[in-house]
């Protein structure tokens, strides 16, 4: 098939847009989304924007193109959200937005406005582990520990919507979650763990 007859974007159009407007295509979805939420356009300068982050309402300003997971960790000094490869590939900066699991490395912090944000520093209650951040540490599901906050982060998330998953549903659900320490095994172990003493009341 020629090049002229292929359906979508042929690769002679996609390098020409690569060469002329690639930033059409990638960048100006947020741009437009921060417009209708805003009413005027965002930028260059810094936007004011309102989280609430594990319970407490935080007002912060961010350039406009701030991460979500940025300004988690460089401006409220959230670090427990890891920034590893920072291109949505590893799910080390998995965290909690509205109920649902989100990369923070690839959001826009001004996209997150408004939302509620859980993070792995919500969990605990005082000195008193989740029971998800509990049966990691007694199942050792851990090694190097960068890939584990954003672990816990799904497998929390897991466990509200689907209190008794099963192996495979547990697999799924961490699916987008990487550890090159290779710890998968004790992971899914862990979160099955937590999920029978979380029945139990644990
Ligand atoms: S740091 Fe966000 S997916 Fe890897
Ligand atoms: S424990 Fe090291 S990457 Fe998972």
């Amino acid at each position: 098939m020629s090049e002229q007859q292929k359906p979508g974007l042929s690769r002679r159009g996609f390098l020409k847009g690569v060469g002329g407007g690639v930033v059409g295509v990638t960048v100006l979805p947020s741009l437009r989304t921060a417009t209708a939420r805003y009413g005027t356009s965002v930028g260059p300068g810094a936007a004011r924007i309102t989280l609430t982050v594990n319970g407490e309402k935080k007002m912060i300003e961010v350039d406009p193109r701030t991460t979500l997971l940025d300004a988690l960790r460089d401006q409220l000094g959230l670090t427990g959200s890891k920034r590893v490869c920072n291109k949505g590939q590893c799910g080390a900066c998995t965290v909690i937005l509205n109920g649902r699991s989100v990369l923070a490395c690839s959001m826009l912090a001004i996209d997150a406005d408004g939302a509620t944000v859980e993070t792995i520093e919500g969990l605990a209650k005082g000195d008193e582990l989740h029971p998800v951040q509990r049966a990691f540490i007694k199942d050792d599901a851990l090694q190097c520990g960068f890939c584990t906050p954003g672990f816990i982060m799904s497998s929390v998330l897991l466990l509200r919507q689907n209190p008794s998953p099963t192996l495979d549903e547990i697999k799924y659900a961490v699916s987008g979650n990487l550890c090159r320490c290779g710890t998968y095994p004790h992971v899914f172990k862990a979160v099955d763990e937590a999920a029978k003493a979380m029945k139990k009341g644990g």
